[in-house]
């Protein structure tokens, strides 16, 4: 507990000095910090000034807030450390505290999200040295070990269009879920058992079949999990929303601890993790950081010379007929550019509509890169992913080095991981999910189990092509 000693005032802010009881440096927890504080976190954002429909004024201040909670450096004064709870995403206490705060393994293992997401700008991708060490944080909470039996180690994804895939995500949720409905209301009806091919805009999720009594098989579902949500993020395609990824990348990273799922209302505590800091992240800077990802531009494709547009355009025809884009997916079709913030699906432990008040609701047609969207011609927004938010088996016996991960996350075989998107796929070198391959021919020559003959069919190319669809996947860059 603190027991705050001092008080300012200072200009329109209040400062309030806390000092630990426990006689250590004193910690600051402000309404409004001086610049010259410990604290990276200069005001918390209060949701209350977000409700609804934001105009394009309200949207730049809460994104330019965000973008400064991205790039901050968390410090002990902000609320760093979580001496007593794990890294889980399931608030979990551990039993003693770590031997050291800080390590690259376990975590805390960075000091802000650019740390990692910076590459060739901030939101961007990460080296091989800006990997993580992910472990559900259940059992093996502390390990200082980088051997795959404690952790699955994963290379930092870029969040380029972002807020597009979450959109994607929602609408193919919707469809299949009403899928599902349907073929229980026709069980229902007609007293058989109804087969139904699980189908979201064009991507199979295989078949679902209900019985007559409201009984589901879900045996034959593929590539999502039984609940039909699409969850679009991490490479294992196991995180719903953007909000959710952002609380709990808070908490692993750096022990700092959202209310939303961390405090008196989940865990009985305002100090879960043992820190002696309270209101570390409230329900507004989440809010700040999710609609910095969400509004952050989709990747495009760069201006050529004549001899690299050439081999771009040969590689882009290649890359169609080996069947690539059966998986990659050049474009998905979406119906909304409306972005809604908490969304639909988000689940216990992240802010839910109706929890505080009105959702907040960011218009990305708002945005100058929205207008660079093909539209359909039913007025959709195709959005240049070249993925399908769908997850596959991508290692078998013979081409095995993707199958690399020993822990199953979320119930997932070891084996699958959800479509890379391809765009932006010429600025985020190293590749693969452990980001320990270093070129674009290494990564798709260990495509194996279900992409087995689309690999087969490139390592068969000659030297030439396969240098063509080099080109072409140079050419989808996030712009600096
Ligand atoms: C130590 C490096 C590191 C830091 C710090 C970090 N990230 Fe990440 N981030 C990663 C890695 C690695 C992944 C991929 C995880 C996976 O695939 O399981 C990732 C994935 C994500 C994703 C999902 C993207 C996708 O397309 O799947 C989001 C969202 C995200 N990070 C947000 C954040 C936010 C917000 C912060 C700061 C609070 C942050 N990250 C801090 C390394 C980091
Ligand atoms: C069956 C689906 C499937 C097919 C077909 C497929 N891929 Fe992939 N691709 C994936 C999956 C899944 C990943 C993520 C692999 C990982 O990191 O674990 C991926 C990853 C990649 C990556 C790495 C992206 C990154 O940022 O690390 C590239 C490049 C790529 N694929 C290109 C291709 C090319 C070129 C082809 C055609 C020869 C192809 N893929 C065919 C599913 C597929």
């Amino acid at each position: 507990m603190n027991t705050c000693r001092l008080v300012y005032r200072q200009l329109a802010g209040v400062l309030v000095i806390c000092a630990l009881s426990s006689g250590s440096a004193p910690r600051v927890q402000a309404a409004e910090e001086l610049p010259w504080s410990d604290a990276a976190i200069q005001q918390h954002i209060d949701l209350r000034q977000y409700h609804g429909k934001l105009t394009a004024d309200q949207l730049d201040s809460l994104v330019q807030a965000g973008k400064s909670l991205f790039s901050a450096s968390f410090t002990v004064a902000d609320g760093v450390g979580r001496p007593m709870a794990t890294q889980a995403i399931i608030p979990t206490k551990r039993k003693r505290p770590p031997r050291s705060e800080f390590a690259r393994t376990a975590g805390l293992d960075a000091n802000a999200c650019v740390s990692c997401h910076h590459q060739p700008i901030a939101g961007g991708a990460g080296d091989f040295t800006a990997n993580v060490f992910v472990s559900e944080g259940f059992q093996l909470s502390d390990f200082d070990s980088t051997d795959p039996q404690f952790s699955n180690e994963r290379n930092t994804n870029h969040l380029f269009g972002a807020g597009l895939v979450e959109l994607l995500a929602r609408e193919m949720t919707i469809e299949l879920q009403q899928q599902r409905r349907s073929a229980l209301s026709e069980a229902h009806e007609t007293g058989e058992t109804i087969k139904k091919k699980l189908n979201a805009k064009g991507v199979a999720f295989g078949e679902i079949i209900a019985h007559a009594d409201g009984r589901i098989d879900t045996r034959k579902i593929r590539g999502v999990d039984d609940d039909l949500i699409v969850k679009p993020f991490s490479q294992k395609g196991v995180m719903t929303s953007l909000r959710q990824f952002t609380v709990n990348a808070l908490n692993h990273h750096h022990g700092m601890q959202a209310n939303e799922r961390f405090g008196a209302r989940w865990t009985g505590s305002n100090d879960h993790d043992e820190d002696s800091s309270t209101g570390e992240i409230t329900s507004g800077d989440v809010s700040a950081l999710v609609a910095y990802q969400a509004t952050l531009k989709l990747p495009s494709q760069m201006e050529m010379n004549s001899d690299w547009a050439a081999a771009s355009e040969r590689g882009s025809r290649l890359f169609d007929q080996l069947e690539c884009n059966s998986c990659h997916i050049r474009s998905l079709p979406l119906n909304s550019l409306s972005f809604t913030d908490p969304g639909p699906f988000d689940a216990a432990g992240t802010l839910r509509q109706g929890e505080s008040g009105e959702s907040s609701v960011y218009d990305l047609s708002l945005y100058e890169w929205a207008s660079t969207l093909e539209r359909s011609d039913q007025g959709q927004w195709m959005v240049p992913l070249f993925g399908d938010l769908k997850r596959h088996v991508i290692a078998d016996t013979q081409v095995a080095q993707l199958g690399n991960e020993l822990l199953s996350q979320r119930f997932v075989e070891r084996n699958e991981f959800m479509t890379a998107e391809l765009w932006g796929v010429g600025s985020t070198a190293p590749y693969g999910h452990r980001g320990d391959l270093t070129t674009l021919g290494e990564v798709i020559g260990a495509h194996g189990g279900d992409a087995r003959d689309s690999r087969d069919r490139y390592v068969k190319l000659t030297e030439a092509e396969r240098t063509d669809i080099n080109a072409f996947l140079k050419s989808l860059i996030i712009e600096p």
